[in-house]
């Protein structure tokens, strides 16, 4: 197994002058191909601009990432969409999706309007409905759908054509215990059984447990991937970066899991 991603010393600041905001300062983190990585940090912390700056959506940024083998740094746009397409699914917290279209159409749709034609993808269309549990709903319209069912066509959707890598940001952040176990369960599994490169941003210490390895991004505080977590738990504290406001982040890759971070990740929710 190679590194599928390679965050290498990347900064990121928003605004100028006196509302100068540096996000990220000097982030490391690479993610081998098949793992199911958990990226956790206070709100604000910068986890969904790491997250859209290694799916390629921001590229205003210093230092370097590699994305299946590729410095996106260095891209045109078009191959870096190119990349988007073919190697990488994206999931949010809000589904985004399409209200007049239907579930399989919904579903279709990154690829269609991309030029492939229905025909061609209608045999991994059937395994993904199946997958995602969504096979009677195929003709269902969004609005009609619970936000677990449309979380699930949401995924079902970054799961066509086959990419390498999925990017979730909060995918569990807008539903209930059930649906959110229904969720994680999915990806635990595509990440098994598709081999499915995960990278999910959560603020629950129960979801980063469906993941074989959580980091954390913490404000200037970086402890290496053989720390214990129980050291990472204390000198992160995530509760209180959160009251400190995170302005400056760094990686701090956990090994372990991610029990002892339980407590100041319920006050990060509450
Ligand atoms: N487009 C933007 N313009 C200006 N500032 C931004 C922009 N996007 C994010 N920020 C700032 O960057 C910081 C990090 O934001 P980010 O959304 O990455 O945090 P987060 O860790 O995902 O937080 P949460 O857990 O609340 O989603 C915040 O201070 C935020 O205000
Ligand atoms: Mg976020």
């Amino acid at each position: 197994m190679g590194k599928i991603i390679e965050v290498n010393n990347v900064s990121k600041t928003f605004g100028k002058g006196e509302s100068l905001n540096q996000v990220l300062n000097g982030a490391c983190m690479s993610v081998e191909e098949g793992e199911f990585v958990s990226l956790m940090g206070a709100s604000g912390s910068g986890k969904s601009t790491l997250l859209y700056l290694i799916g390629g959506l921001d590229r205003n940024y210093e230092g370097n990432i590699t994305v299946c083998g590729k410095d996106i740094g260095t891209l045109k746009d078009k191959a870096l969409s190119d990349i988007r397409l073919k190697n990488m699914g994206f999931v949010f917290q809000f589904y985004n999706l399409v209200m007049n279209l239907n579930v399989q159409d919904n579903i279709l749709l990154p690829q269609t309007i991309n030029g492939k034609k229905k025909s061609e993808l209608k045999k991994e269309l059937d395994e993904i409905l199946e997958i995602t549990g969504l096979t009677a709903k195929r003709k269902a319209m969004p609005n009609t759908l619970s936000g677990g069912q449309q979380q699930r066509v949401a995924i079902a959707r970054a799961v066509l054509g086959n990419p390498s890598i999925i990017l979730a940001d909060e995918p569990t952040g807008n539903l209930d215990a059930a649906s959110t176990k229904e969720i994680m369960d999915l990806f635990a599994r595509l990440n098994k059984e598709k081999g499915l490169t995960i990278l999910q941003v959560t603020h629950s210490a129960d979801c980063a447990k469906y993941g074989t390895r959580t980091v954390f991004l913490e404000n200037g505080k970086t402890v290496d991937s053989d720390a214990d977590i129980d050291a990472v738990a204390a000198t992160v504290g995530i509760e209180k970066a959160a009251s400190d406001g995170v302005s400056a982040g760094e990686v701090v890759d956990a090994e372990a899991g991610t029990e002892a971070n339980d407590a100041s990740d319920a006050n990060a929710e509450a």
